[in-house]
Order: C-alpha cells, then structure tokens, then sequence
C-alpha cells in the first residue's frame, strides 16, 4: 500500500482545501442522490419543519426569563404573568415539537436505510461476475459493509445533530440581530474563522486519512479471511503467530489514524477559543450599551445566551463535519465500486432464447484476467488461446488439461461472467453478446468447482436456481426422487426430511454430501446446458458412479448438452468428444490450446500425448 507520509505543515494551498471540499461534497451529493428517495425528501421537509418549532419555542426562553425578571425588578405583575406562563408554554410545545421532529428523524433515517440498502444489492449484484473476481477489486464485502456502516453514520450524525445545530445557529443569530446587529456580526464574524480553520481539517481527512483507512480496509479483509479460514490457521499450527501480525498491522495503521486525528483535534482548539472570544466580546458591547445607557440591563439575559448559544452550536456543527469527514473516504470507496462500469457488451434488444436443445460453439476463443500482466516476452498472459470446438445439442463434451489450463474459465466464459478478449462464443448460432443473458441462465446448469451451499434446509439448497413459481410447484415427490437418482439421500442424518438444515455454508455437510447437493441444485432445474467443473471429486468411488450414472440419466431426458470438467479420467470416459488442452504456457503467441478433438476413448489414446500420461498415471485402461 502507498502509505503518505503524514505531517502536518505540508497541506498546500487554498485551492488544494476548495478541492478537497468540493470532493466532500461531491461524494455527499453522490450519497443523497442514490440513496435518498422522495419518500425520505418528505420526511426530511417535516422533520426541518418541526425541528425549526422547538427550536424557536427554545430560544424563546431567555427572552421570557428577561422579561420575568425585568417585571420582577419593576413589579410589572402583566410581564411576570406573561413570562410564566411563556416558559411553561414553552416546556409544552417544545416536546410536542421535539417528539414530532424526532418521530421524522426516524422515519427519514429507516427510509435511507431502506433504500440504501436496496441500491447497494442491486447495483453489486448487477456488476458482471467477471468483476467480482478481479484481485484488488473493490467488489469486496468489506467494502460494501464499511460504506453502509458509514453512511449510516453519516446520515445520524446529520439529522441527530447537524440539524439541530444548523437551525439553532440560524436562529439564535436572527434573533440577535433583532436586538442587537453589533452582537449579531460579531458572532457571525466566527463563523469565517471558523470556516476557515475547517477547510485545513478537511484537507487534513480527505488528503491523509484514504491511504489509512485502506490498510484498516486490508486488515479488516485480513482477519475476514482467517476468522473463516480457522481450521487451516490452527492446524497449521500458525494461530500466535497471525494473532501476533494482526497486532502489529492493526498498530501500524492505528498510529497512523492517530497522528491525524490528534493533529484534528489540535487544530480544532482555535476554534473553541475563537468562540469564547467572541462571546466575551458581544458580552462586553451589550455591557457597555447598559453602562452608556442605551439598552435595558435585562436585554443582557437573552444576548449573552444566544451568543453562547451560537457559538456551542458551531462546535457541534464542526463535530458533525469531523464525522462527516472521518466517513468520507469509506463512502469514497463505496462510490468507486459501484460506479465501476458493467465490462459486458450490452446491446439494445437482445434475442431472448426459449426452452428447447442447445448447441454452444467456441470459436477462436482467447483470454487474459489482467491486461496489464505481462509475461517476459512483452505479451499479455493468455490464460485461453484459439480454442474452437462445438458441444452440439445432447452432446457430453469431456474437457480435459492440467490444472490452470483454463477449463473453469471456459465455464465462466460461457455463463458470460465477461466477454472473451478474442473469438465468439456462439450459442445456436447466435452471438453470446446478442443474448438475453437472463434467458440464457434459465437453460444453463452449473455445477462450480467448490461447493457453495448456503445455510438453510436442504429443500431451500436444492431449489435455490429454480423461479419462486417452479419452486411452488415443485413436489416433495418429484425432490426425493432426484435425490435417490444424485445419492443426496443421506438417510438417517436427514433428521428433519427436506427441511433439515445444513447449517452456515453446508457445515453439517460432508465435503461429498455438499457436492451432492450442488449437483442436485443444478439438476432440479432441468437444464438444457450442463456445465459440470470438478463435480464429483470429493465423492468415493462407488458414489461416484451412482452419481455419475444419474446425471446421465437427467441429461438424456432433457437432450441436455454439457461440458464436463474432471481430473479423474474414470469420470469423463463416458462423454462423447474429448477436448484436450494443452498447458498454456507451452505455447507460442496466437496457438491454438487444443492438442486433440477426439470422439471415443480409444481415438482420444491414439492422438493425444496428454491423455495417455494421464491414463498410465492413473493406470486407466482402455476397457474402462
Ligand atoms: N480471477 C482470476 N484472476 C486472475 N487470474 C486468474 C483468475 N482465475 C484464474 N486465473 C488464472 O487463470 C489460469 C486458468 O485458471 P482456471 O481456473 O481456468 O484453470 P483450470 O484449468 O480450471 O485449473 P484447475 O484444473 O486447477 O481447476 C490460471 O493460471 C489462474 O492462475
Ligand atoms: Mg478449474
């Protein structure tokens, strides 16, 4: 990670502070235009109308005290009545006013919640797998979460306080201004120093405090990965240790948040002293207009306490903008990642594919992950390289090579997570980038390379691909009977039938019993083009070939199509066609990947190299 070095007498220039707060405010507006609906706009109107009653009923009362003591001092019985009587008004309306304010403090907040809430699943679920993948994207689960926690506090700490304090200040100035201009613009003069000091804080936030909160981003990443990842800590006897670099990693980012905010906070002293300043100077001009005999000694009262008043409200509001600050680079964040742009061709009006055999080609197909590796010969490093061959309608297509030869992402390819850099993926005939790929998920099945069951019952597992309307219709019967033919019938652990839970991720499950049940998700769904990466590799071999014989069996019935991807060779004997693939790194820039097509297993001996070192490893014969 970059890290900047910190100190605190280089922030540049004025126009540096203007941009960082023009970037504040961008990043804010960004905020309240996709997460802040018309529903919440209303709530918002009422809570500031509300919020502006109780906050005028308040500043009401050292006015009303003024006026009970002058009509004590002058025995005026009207002023002291009235003056009761004010006060005691005040006490009511002010909570009927706070409790209205407060009710639509909560309706605005639960209503950007909401709403945010909503934005963020659907505009990260809407983002290409492909970018999902990237390393050092910033499609992560940290990212999204500590964006949300951020601006959640950012939106309470604005309609908790930043509300409050803005019509206080608003307020109590007004009022000084009816009493006393002179006091008013020496009040109103510290808020230029005060704005002032803020924009060298800010700059102090935006400019030093990115660099940290993305080593707390990392750490955070870090302890994720190993709280999940327990057991192989442990058993590798590593857990001191890591607890011991977690501590040094979270000190070193922890000293360098410090160093920022002990200098924020610093800096924000001149801001308390200008206030006192300035309320000792409004003091002693209103003590001087009595003294000279130009004001009423009790005109004093409410000066001096809206005076304070303004001036308290300017350091709330300054605690407010240092939240507001401390969240912006999380936001920041938040806001790169879901801008990031969709890398998917999208076209106007997509074919949409209906129910019925399908037939995949792959023509010329190349691929990199990152355009910007490069291999010692200056090119890009291909991943997939002039890869053409067709699954036709029905047809099982084994696809074998050594392991990084690319296979899963030929199965990512063709579920489109992104688009091939070179060739075309034709689907019946079709352009891949030309289709719906909506239409195009509901006749693929696919199987991943690790199981990734959710916790929930077996029946929410086994379903999970299906349309809450097949889901509905979908009997208990037609379940159990693909769970005989997938061996997901567990028997007696299967305490509760279908509904019996799996647990967070599967952990009830054996590594085999949860690869049966993604095999079981992919097959409920009858699909018409199977793809099936590493499916069976943790089962034994008698389940294996039971497993093996029953996805045989669903893709016969459907005329399904596939792609099956095995190390074990005994898994993919059965298939049709053999592609095999040859390890990329053999080859030379633009050569195909293919070292042989071949249509039975003694053909795919004859020719190819590859299979017959594997088969004589795994002492595979040519009878099986
Ligand atoms: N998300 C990714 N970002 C960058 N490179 C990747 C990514 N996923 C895979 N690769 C690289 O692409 C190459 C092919 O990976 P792939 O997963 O397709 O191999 P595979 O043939 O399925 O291997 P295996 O048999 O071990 O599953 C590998 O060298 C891998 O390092
Ligand atoms: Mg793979």
């Amino acid at each position: 990670m970059e890290e900047r070095e910190f100190t605190q007498g280089n922030q540049t220039s004025l126009l540096g502070y203007l941009k960082s707060m023009r970037e504040t405010r961008d990043i804010l507006s960004w905020c309240n235009r996709e997460f802040v609906n018309d529903t919440a706009r209303t709530f918002f109107k009422h809570l500031l109308f509300w919020s502006m009653l109780s906050r005028a009923v308040s500043l009401a009362y050292p006015y009303l005290m003024g006026m009970g003591i002058d009509g004590l001092y002058q025995h005026n019985l009207t002023f002291a009545i009235i003056a009761v009587v004010g006060i005691a008004l005040t006490y009511v309306l002010g909570s009927v006013f706070e409790w209205r304010a407060g009710h639509f403090i909560e309706l605005t907040l639960g209503e950007n919640l909401r709403t945010m809430d909503h934005r963020i699943n659907k505009i990260f679920f809407a983002k290409n797998l492909g970018l999902h993948l990237e390393e050092g994207g910033k499609l992560t689960q940290e990212n999204m979460e500590k964006g949300w926690n951020r601006f959640d506090m950012v939106q309470k700490s604005i309609l908790f306080s930043g509300v409050d304090s803005g019509l206080t200040l608003v307020l109590s100035l007004l009022m000084l201004f009816l009493i006393s201009p002179v006091c008013c613009l020496i009040i109103a003069a510290t808020l230029v120093g005060n704005f002032l000091i803020s924009l060298s804080l800010n700059r102090l936030v935006t400019v030093y405090m990115e660099p940290v909160e993305s080593m707390f981003r990392a750490l955070t990443r870090k302890r994720g990965e190993r709280w999940q990842g327990v057991e192989r800590v442990v058993t590798s006897g590593r857990d001191g240790e890591e607890i011991e670099v977690m501590n040094q990693e979270f000190t070193k980012a922890l000293e360098a948040d410090r160093k920022i905010w002990l200098a924020y906070i610093r800096g924000t002293m001149p801001r308390s002293l200008l206030a006192g300043f300035s309320v000792t100077l409004a003091g002693l001009y209103a003590g001087w207009r009595v003294w000279e005999g130009h004001m009423a000694v009790v005109d004093v009262v409410p000066i001096l306490t809206w005076a304070g008043m303004a001036s308290q409200q300017m350091r709330f509001l300054a605690r407010v903008e240092r939240e507001v600050n401390w969240c912006t680079p999380s936001l920041k964040s938040l806001r790169h990642s879901l801008s990031l742009p969709n890398q998917l061709a999208q076209i106007d009006q997509p074919i949409v594919l209906n129910d019925g055999p399908v037939e995949v080609e792959f023509d010329g197909l190349g691929h990199s992950y990152d355009h910007k590796r490069h291999a010692k010969n200056g090119s890009a490093v291909q991943v997939l390289s002039g890869l053409t061959f067709t699954v036709r309608p029905g047809e099982k297509i084994a696809l074998i090579g050594p392991s990084g030869a690319g296979k899963s992402t030929v199965t990512r390819l063709v579920q489109r997570y992104m688009d091939p850099e070179q060739g075309v993926i034709r689907v019946n005939g079709r352009d891949l980038r030309e289709i719906s790929l909506s239409s195009w998920r509901r006749l693929v099945g696919y199987i991943p390379q690790t199981a990734r069951v959710f916790d929930g019952t077996l029946r929410d597992n086994l379903l999970y691909s299906l349309s809450s309307a097949d889901r509905a219709q979908i009997s208990d019967e037609q379940i159990w009977e693909i769970m005989r033919l997938l061996r997901i019938d567990f028997g007696a652990r299967l305490t509760h039938g279908l509904d019996t839970r799996v647990g967070r991720n599967g952990v009830k499950l054996s590594g085999g019993e949860a690869q049966r049940v993604m095999i079981g998700a992919a097959a409920i769904k009858r699909p018409r083009f199977m793809i099936i990466d590493e499916a069976t590799s943790s089962l034994d071999a008698e389940n294996q070939a039971a497993v093996q014989s029953g996805i045989d069996q669903l893709l016969a019935q459907e005329e399904a199509s596939a792609i099956i991807i095995a190390h074990r060779l005994s898994t993919v004997l059965r298939c049709d066609t053999f592609v095999v693939l040859k390890p990329v790194d053999s080859l030379a820039p633009g050569e195909s990947q293919i070292e042989t097509i071949a249509h039975s297993v003694p053909e795919l001996f004859a020719r190819s190299e590859i299979f017959r070192t594997l088969a004589k490893l795994e002492g595979v014969s040519l009878a099986a």
